[in-house]
């Protein structure tokens, strides 16, 4: 595994930036990416990503914006500002706030990847429909992607489980960020549509968003060794 491009970005998922700081000064920044989501930015806000860039890492800011389009692109402009890797927005802010979005990260000087969510995993069909759109998740995960592959972003956040389909109406450089990543033997937890993390790079994938089979082992930095052992760089997006 080269430490040029690491294809893991551990999610810390702490409620504070002490817990989160911990965990970084035991991993690798050659070995792994970080994720700040929305728990943690709230709490510790743009210091601790600086704090964490300090120590070498790039970081993922999981905000996942979706206001009008001026709002939106403001928020990317500031996240390029913060000096992050790769910042992401809801496809379902629609076409003219994902090309605001990549216009404003355009003339940043600092351009972190833009990236989509598209349906999030936590709805099903049922829910979908109750929201007004039809067919199942996976067909709009389909549409949503190429919709954003379409206003110029890098990528789209997935499930392990829609690599595949994704993979062949995409570009080839089409950024595919997967959670639900566990090695083989470690427990799921709460998530359902898992991949071993070999297989989601094999599919297609192109990062893997790895929370506790990293942030819970006993021994984090050995996991995280242990996880990027098992992925074959050939083989990687
Ligand atoms: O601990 P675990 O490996 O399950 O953490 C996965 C991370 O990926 C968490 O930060 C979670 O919020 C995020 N995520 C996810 N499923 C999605 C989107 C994001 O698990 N569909």
């Amino acid at each position: 595994m080269t430490a040029a491009d690491p294809r893991i970005i551990v999610a810390l998922d702490f409620p504070t930036a002490d817990a989160a700081l911990y965990l970084a000064n035991v991993l690798d920044p050659a070995q792994c990416r970080v994720k700040v989501g929305k728990e943690l930015f709230t709490r510790a806000g743009p210091v601790l990503v600086e704090q964490l860039q300090q120590l070498g890492f790039d970081v993922f800011l999981d905000l996942k914006y979706h206001d009008i389009p001026n709002t939106t692109a403001q928020a990317c402009r500031a996240a390029a500002e913060l000096g992050v890797w790769m910042v992401n927005v809801h496809a379902l802010g629609g076409r003219r706030m994902m090309e605001a979005a990549r216009e404003a990260i355009d003339k940043a000087v600092h351009r972190p990847l833009l990236i989509a969510v598209t349906i999030l995993t936590s709805l099903d069909a049922d829910e979908l429909c109750e929201v007004g759109l039809s067919g199942s998740p996976e067909d709009n995960v389909l549409r949503l992607a190429g919709l954003a592959e379409s206003a110029g972003l890098d990528g789209v956040v997935c499930s392990p489980r829609e690599v595949v389909a994704l993979r062949k109406i995409v570009a080839g450089d089409f950024r595919l960020v997967t959670p639900g990543v566990r090695p083989a033997g470690v427990v799921a937890g709460d998530q359902k549509r898992i991949a071993t993390p070999e297989t989601a790079i094999r599919l297609g994938a192109s990062y893997l968003v790895v929370g506790r089979p990293v942030t819970q082992a006993e021994n984090p930095l050995a996991a995280l060794a242990d996880i990027n052992a098992l992925i074959d760089i050939k083989q990687a997006r």
